[in-house]
This record gives C-alpha cells, structure tokens and sequence, in this order.
C-alpha cells in the first residue's frame, strides 16, 4: 500500500498523529481557552459552502477564487466548495441566523481544516489549519486592538516569537482606495515594460495585488510605488491613528508595513500579519483584518468585522524549529498485573483513577509482567501502579515513582492520594 500513490494521503496533505498531534491539540486548547476568556463563543461552520460565498464574499479576482479552491458539482447540480477560508462562512453563518439583529459584537472562534490547491512546499499545504476569531458587530477601533492583541497574547503563551506587520489600506470610494487605485496603476503603466508579465494583466483588474507579486522584477518595480498611507481618506487615515494608539497603549510591537494588501477582496482599513522564523518563503503565521463591506456583499445589511485566522501548521513547524516542541500525554498513572492479577482488575484500577480525574493508562496486549513494565516505562507515566504483588498483600498495591524509581506499598484506600501527592 505504501508504494501505490493511489492510496497514500493525497499531495499536500499530510497526517497528524502522535507526538505532534498532542502538540497540536495543546495549541488548539490554549488558544480557544484565551479567545473564551474574552468573549469569543465557539462557532463551527461546514466544510463546504455554496461556490457564491466564496466568489462574492473573498473575490472574483484574488489568487484564492480564481485559482485555489476545490469546487465540485454534486449530484443535485450544485456547485459547492472546500472552504478556503473561515471569514465568509462566519459571516455567512452571522447573517443566515440574525445573530447581527441581536446583542453587538458577536464575538466568535473557530478552528478547523481549510482548503486550498496551491503548489505543496515547507508551510505550504492543500488542506491545513486555521485558528481564528471574528469581532463581528463594532466599527469601532478598540475592536481592532482587541483582536490584534489577543492574536499576539496566543502567540507568546505559545512560545512563538512572531512581528506583528500593520497596514491600513483605506475603504472602496473615490476620496480613498479609488483614488490611490488609479494613483498606483498610473505608475504601473510608467514601469510596465520592467513588470514581470503575469503581473501586467494586474493593472487593469486590480493593481493594489501587485504587491502581492513574488516575481523579482515586479517586487523592485513595487518598491518603489506610491503608498497607500499616503493617500487614505481622512476617516481611515484616523481610525488607522486609533488602532495605532490603542496597540501602543496596550504594550502590543508593531511594524508598520505600508506594502502589505492582504490577498483577499474583502479587507478594509486595518491590514495585518503575523510574520514568524524559520518558515522560509511562507513565513505569514497568520493574518487578518476588518471586512466592513463583507455582508453586503454576501446580500445583508452593513456589518463591519474584524477578525484574524493563524496557520496551525505554520505555527507548529516554526515552533519545531524554535524548539524540540513540549511533550505531552503522559499519563500519570499505568497500571500493571502481576501473578494472578487479571487484566480486568488493571481496567477496574484504572477507570477508578480516571473517574477521580487521574489519567491512567493499561496494557491491553496480553502482555507478561515484563512486558507490561516496558510499556509503562514507554508511555512516560509517572507512576506505575503494580496489581497483585506478593510484598504488598491483599488490599495493597505496589507504586513504583517512575523518576526516582523509589517503590512503595500503599493500601487501597491511599491509592489516588499517593498518586496525586
Ligand atoms: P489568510 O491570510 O489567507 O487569511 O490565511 C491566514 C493564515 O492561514 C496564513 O497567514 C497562513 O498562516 C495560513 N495559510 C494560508 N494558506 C495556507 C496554506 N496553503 N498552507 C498552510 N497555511 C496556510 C484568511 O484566511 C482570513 N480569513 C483571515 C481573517 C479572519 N481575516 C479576517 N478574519
């Protein structure tokens, strides 16, 4: 099986098993815990949407609609797709059950495998993971510190050293991003000749994602491009002011990152990125922004969002870089059988310890008493609960102290007290 491709787990996919899926689930853990701590409900939506959520929602034009996503017909004509990303499907999910008719913000978590058919490299996969919160309901800029510093909180309780990358990039009218719009594709059409060629066809259907080019003729021509900053309307210029002040407030690092778009058509205002080590190339650890026109354009009512979704995957390789990576899933207790001790009384002792909230764990093998003992010593718990020892007598058990190796004889009745002293 293993040398038949057909049947391996398809290209830019990948299994998450054991030790790294403790890792993972631990990050998950950490991260749904702060955002609830601070108002984030968990939410989950389908895996799949109608193709118009996507297509209305992110972007006729951007990388992601255009050229990434998993659409399929299904066998009632429907033309559905692998969602490529959690923002639309929340807001979807918002205005489909009136959530914005009712107490504001709506404050919401998620995580879960995103999909996208993108060339496979280090950090770059078709299925992967994203962790994020949306702040659905408030225009004001506080949301934007909030979500902004929450991101950078999970980030440190994680171990992750991560810059913080900040933009503004204005709002869709003719005194703001139109304006620099056709201030950008001016100059574009001045450097043309030195553009790399997929990114000529830009200027005309959207020259901000220029700058998202990764061509090295392009990224010079880039540098040297009019801002937007520069030329922002003066409400975005302020509300940009007021998330700086709030970060600066709050003690959250910045850089500012006048180039930095976002590659999805539903941003406004502020603009940011997670940028972490040791990913090479694909080295955003996440991203997000406020999507004020984002209901509109899925056929509801104004209702501006914020939010941030952050790589999983990214995040656990460049912590594997940073670091070994913590281990996770010892039990406390395991528990073995000697003699006449059966299998069954190992099971009764350990859903006892369970029951009292001590993790246990029990060879369910067969195994001799060696055996066993090796098992113990393999699944890292820190005790090991020996059944049926002649030395304890009846009533007693033996429990071995895994790291100093000390072994002792305790009654029944002291076993959770031992095993938790
Ligand atoms: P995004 O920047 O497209 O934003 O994705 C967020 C993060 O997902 C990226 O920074 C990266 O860490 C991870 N990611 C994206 N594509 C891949 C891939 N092919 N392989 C591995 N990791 C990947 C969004 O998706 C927005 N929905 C974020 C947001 C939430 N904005 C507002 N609210």
């Amino acid at each position: 099986m293993a040398n038949d491709p057909s049947l391996s787990a398809p290209r830019g996919t990948r299994d998450l098993l054991p030790p790294e899926s403790w890792a993972w689930q631990r990050v998950i853990r950490v991260g749904m815990d702060m955002f609830a701590a601070a108002g984030y409900a968990p939410a989950d939506t389908p895996v799949f949407e109608h193709t118009e959520v996507f297509e209305r929602g992110v972007g006729e034009t951007t990388e992601v609609v255009g050229k990434q996503m998993y659409t399929f017909i299904d066998r009632g004509d429907r033309s559905l797709t692998l969602r490529p990303e959690g923002t639309a499907p929340v807001m979807r999910a918002v205005l489909e059950h009136s959530l914005h008719r009712a107490a504001l913000p709506v404050k919401l978590a998620y995580f879960g495998p995103m999909f996208r058919q993108e060339r496979p490299q280090k950090g770059r996969y078709r299925q992967f993971w994203q962790i994020g919160i949306e702040a659905i309901g408030s225009e004001s800029p506080l949301a934007d510190v909030e979500v902004i510093e929450l991101a950078m909180r999970f980030y440190r309780t994680i171990g992750l050293e991560v810059k913080l990358q900040l933009n503004t990039i204005g709002h869709a009218a003719d005194d703001c991003r139109l304006r620099y719009s056709e201030v950008l594709a001016a100059y574009l059409r001045e450097h043309q000749a030195e553009l790399a060629g997929i990114d000529r066809e830009r200027i005309r259907a959207n020259p901000l994602r220029t700058f998202d080019s990764k061509e090295t003729p392009t990224v010079e021509v880039m540098a040297g491009a009019p801002l937007i900053t520069d030329h922002v309307c003066d409400e975005c210029r302020s509300h940009h002011a007021e998330v700086i002040a709030g970060l600066d407030a709050l003690g959250v690092e910045f850089e500012s990152a006048p180039r930095l778009v976002r590659g999805l058509d539903y941003y406004m205002r502020t603009a940011f990125e997670f940028v972490a080590g040791g990913l090479g190339s694909q080295n955003a650890a996440g991203g997000g922004g406020r999507y004020d026109g984002l209901a509109e354009l899925l056929g509801g009512p104004r209702v501006p969002g914020i939010g941030f979704a952050l790589g999983l995957d990214r995040i656990m390789l460049s912590l594997a870089e940073q670091e070994s990576g913590p281990q996770e899933g010892f039990v406390t207790a395991y528990v073995t059988t000697l003699g006449e001790a059966q299998g069954t009384a190992a099971l009764e002792i350990a859903t006892r310890l369970r029951r009292a909230g001590i993790s246990a764990d029990l060879d369910l093998m067969g195994r001799g008493m060696k055996g066993q003992m090796k098992a113990a010593a393999r699944s890292g718990a820190r005790f090991t609960v020996i059944l049926g020892a002649d030395e304890a007598g009846p009533g007693h058990f033996l429990v071995k102290d895994m790291t100093t190796g000390e072994q002792t004889t305790v009654d029944d009745q002291e076993l959770e007290r031992r095993l938790t002293r």
